[in-house]
């Protein structure tokens, strides 16, 4: 585990990445980062050219942990399900077996068919927060709708979100922040009921497949209709909970963090045009996802020698890709440092990332930000932050950039 000064020094830099993006992209070659054990990445054309030389950067090592598990923590694991490689870690072929199921079931239909199911639980979430004086926004909504929403494209009872939910926070603390180790044996008893709840769905498809991802998966993974193996059964178990989490952790840092920067500023200026001109919020959205990236950097290592940047790097090198640093990149964007929902709609950013890995679940996410922006403005115009409460601090983490929290009151 990382001594407490570095990860103090870690967590500090991950609540504000930009002065070390600006330093790493001023520089000359790649910025190595020993914090992370990485070269970081930090120019628009250096993050594009890593990820379209997918050969050359594995995406194996994508979401390697920040931290190493306790003993104890490592004994409960293996009554749950995985690891195995999924969408996010496999390259090639195997990438191209697991990435076809998402394509189809994240196509433009079918996000359009979702879509009224996401108005109807955002507009209740709306309403919910409306019928008090005040609210914590983060908890009352932003962690709530993305969850109901990729639980329904699963095929998950919502009954069951909350818990599935509850795991895949939970996993993600377990592999990226610091516990007690009291707290990793209790992080990772849920991670493993959140994998047992997921392997009864994926048995039940099998048996009673229907219309929705969970099915999907099941017969791209495990063609046939013979009962599953328990290989299977690892690996459907890890894509779900990887398919899960990257559903609703990212989307819900977005909501959480455009929010933030629309109520922040001093006058709420362009929150207020928002409230003013609603044909404004697709560019708000877009804004949004480039200046402030939910995905702030995956990992990338090296399989051969290669040069990057002017920088020689030998096989098995690990490099931090920056899609946030990218989307900062002065080369590539005007003023790229400012929040400015006036900027004609570009969606030429890195936020959802780029060539073969480029996040299947854009349209959703998109989505999902639009219909907040569009009920929040028209039900709660005079929506502000709550200046008794102290100001929203940033989560120390590279992979959802959020507030902890955001109160408010109107
Ligand atoms: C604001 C919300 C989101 C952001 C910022 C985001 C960002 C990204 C990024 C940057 C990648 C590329 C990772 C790489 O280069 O290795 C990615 C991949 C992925 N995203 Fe998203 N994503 C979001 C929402 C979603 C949603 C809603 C879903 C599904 C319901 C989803 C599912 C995935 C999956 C499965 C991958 C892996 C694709 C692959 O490796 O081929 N994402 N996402």
């Amino acid at each position: 585990m990382a001594s407490d000064e570095v990860q103090a020094r870690r967590d500090a830099w991950y609540r504000d990445p930009y002065p070390l993006y600006e330093r790493a992209r001023r520089s000359e070659g790649l910025t190595y980062v020993p914090e992370c054990g990485a070269w970081l990445v930090a120019r628009d054309r250096d993050v594009r050219e890593v990820l379209l030389r997918a050969e050359e950067f594995s995406s194996a090592n994508s979401l390697l942990p920040d931290v190493a598990l306790s003993e104890a923590a490592l004994g409960v694991l293996p009554r749950g399900f995985g690891p195995r490689p999924t969408v996010v870690s496999s390259d090639g072929a195997a990438h191209r077996r697991h990435r076809a199921p998402l394509n189809r079931g994240m196509s433009a239909g079918r996000v359009a068919a979702l879509a009224p199911y996401a108005r109807r639980v955002a507009r209740e979430l709306v309403e919910g927060v409306a019928t008090g004086g005040s609210a914590e926004l983060v908890a009352d909504y932003a962690r709530r709708l993305p969850g109901l929403v990729v639980g329904r494209l699963i095929g998950l009872d919502p009954a069951d979100v909350p818990a599935a939910v509850h795991g895949g926070y939970r996993a993600e603390e377990l592999l990226f922040r610091p516990l007690p180790a009291a707290e990793q044996v209790a992080a990772a008893e849920d991670v493993v009921a959140l994998q047992h709840l997921l392997d009864g769905y994926v048995r039940e498809r099998r048996a009673r497949p229907r219309e929705d991802m969970c099915s999907q998966l099941v017969a791209a993974l495990a063609p046939g209709d013979g009962e599953l193996t328990l290989e299977q059964r690892h690996e459907l178990v890890t894509s779900l909970q990887n398919l899960l989490i990257a559903g609703f952790l990212t989307t819900g840092a977005l909501i959480g963090t455009t929010l933030m920067h629309l109520l922040g500023e001093e006058d709420r200026r362009q929150w207020r045009m928002l409230c003013a001109e609603p044909a404004l919020i697709p560019a708000a959205v877009e804004e949004a996802a480039r200046h402030d990236t939910a995905i702030q950097a995956f990992r990338r290592i090296t399989t051969r020698p290669v040069t990057l940047a002017g920088t020689d790097l030998p096989a098995g090198a690990a490099v931090l890709v920056a899609y946030g640093a990218a989307n900062r990149d002065g080369e590539r964007h005007e003023r790229p440092g400012e929040f400015d929902i006036t900027r004609p709609v570009d969606r030429r950013h890195l936020a959802f990332g780029y060539g073969p890995h480029g996040c299947p679940g854009s349209r959703l996410a998109r989505e999902q930000l639009r219909l907040t922006l569009e009920l929040l403005t028209e039900r709660l115009p005079g929506l502000r932050l709550d200046r008794d409460r102290p100001p929203p601090r940033m989560m120390p983490t590279l992979i959802h950039r959020s507030p902890e929290a955001l109160y408010v009151t109107w």
